[in-house]
């Protein structure tokens, strides 16, 4: 972890920072990987959501960009990054129907998810006397149990739907999202390959082409990469965190951003510090200890959070930050606390640092 002690000093903690050299080291490794296998990588920018590091993955590769939102979508096309898959359920009325209409018109290749009957019709409706068809994915369950279709007969029905209201139907995605276990990545990447070539099958059948087949997570991002599976779209992976390190899904020093803390106040059973559930969240897996894990100190747990407080376990005979110091601490789930930040400070290998906007903080919707 040794880059984390070369941090600038003066930083205002609590800071969220990246380190440049291990994040395009992270876009590489992954990128290989897909070039041997013949499969497409379309990263989630969901983690970053930063136009900086999506075009150091374009760089190195990726073929477009996954996003969670439409708004994440429009801050990404706006930057000029229009190879875009929106991997939601989008129910495209009212506002949303008009602006995935702006989207679509600046995003001819825009393609959008789509899980029901209704959002089919929705979506027809919003593009209706645009020219071309939206490009649609059907999304299929893989054992998540959070959207997509439970089995294949409804992934047709979808179609049928996507097709009746002037969509173009190009294939279906998963997400192994059940693969955030200890050992359940071999399982849940197993899961959604056999789920997606289930419902490419039965989408061939009924007359429909499926160019895409789409699967990933970053815990699945290798078990999954097999057979008709064309595509995978892992986010957390190019950032790294605890729970992926834990998981086993990335190395050790495939954790690119930390966030920096200080510590505030110590006791003589725990110190405090200025990170607390407004930088590092309250997302805490039942398989990990505390919110978080303090470089160069592991047996320390943040056992507790308040808005701005991180209360740290610290018994007598461990070794712990002095009061003063300056920690980085490696979080649970990099996603959410990067749109806790308005900007990274990124490391550039040269020992000099810049400030990256995150650009598509607080594009939830
Ligand atoms: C639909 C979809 N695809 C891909 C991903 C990326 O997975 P991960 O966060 O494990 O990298 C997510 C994450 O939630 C997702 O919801």
């Amino acid at each position: 972890m040794e880059t984390w002690e070369r941090l600038p000093v003066g930083l205002d903690t609590p800071a969220l920072v990246v380190d440049l050299a291990r994040v395009e080291a992270n876009a590489r490794r992954l990128q290989a990987e897909m070039g041997r296998r013949g499969i497409a990588l379309r990263p989630h920018a969901k983690t970053h959501k930063s136009v900086r590091i999506a075009r150091l993955q374009l760089d190195a590769g990726a073929t477009g960009l996954t996003v969670g939102t439409l708004g994440e979508a429009e801050v990404f096309a706006t930057a000029g990054i229009v190879d875009l898959f929106i991997a939601y359920p989008v129910w495209a009325v009212g506002p949303k129907a008009a602006r995935l209409r702006a989207l679509y018109e600046r995003a001819p290749g825009l393609r959008v998810g789509v899980d029901s009957v209704g959002g089919a019709e929705h979506l027809g409706v919003a593009v209706r006397g645009a020219p071309g068809r939206l490009a649609v994915i059907i999304e299929i369950d893989p054992g998540q149990h959070r959207t997509g279709v439970p089995d294949p007969s409804s992934a047709v029905e979808v179609a049928a739907a996507a097709r009746s209201a002037g969509l173009e139907v190009i294939g279906v995605f998963s997400h192994g999202g059940h693969s955030y276990r200890p050992g359940a990545a071999e399982a849940a990447g197993a899961d959604e390959v056999r789920a997606l070539v289930d419902g490419a099958e039965a989408l061939e059948a009924g007359g429909f082409e499926v160019s895409v087949v789409s699967a990933g997570s970053t815990p699945t991002m290798l078990t999954a990469a097999t057979g008709r599976v064309t595509e995978i779209r892992p986010g957390t992976y190019v950032l790294g965190d605890h729970q992926q390190v834990v998981l086993g899904a990335i190395p050790d020093d495939g954790c690119a951003a930390v966030v920096v803390a200080t510590v505030v106040s110590v006791f003589p059973d725990r110190v405090a510090l200025d990170a607390g559930a407004k930088s590092l969240t309250k997302d805490r897996p039942d398989w990990l200890d505390g919110y978080g894990a303090i470089v160069g100190y592991p047996d320390l747990v943040i056992e507790r959070l308040s808005d701005y407080h991180g209360i740290v376990r610290a018994p007598e005979g461990v070794s712990r930050p002095a009061l003063g110091e300056v920690v980085a601490i490696v979080p649970n789930h990099i996603c959410p606390v990067v749109d806790l930040f308005d900007d990274f400070t990124a490391l550039l290998p040269d020992g000099s640092a810049e400030r990256w906007l995150v650009d598509a903080r607080g594009r939830s919707g």
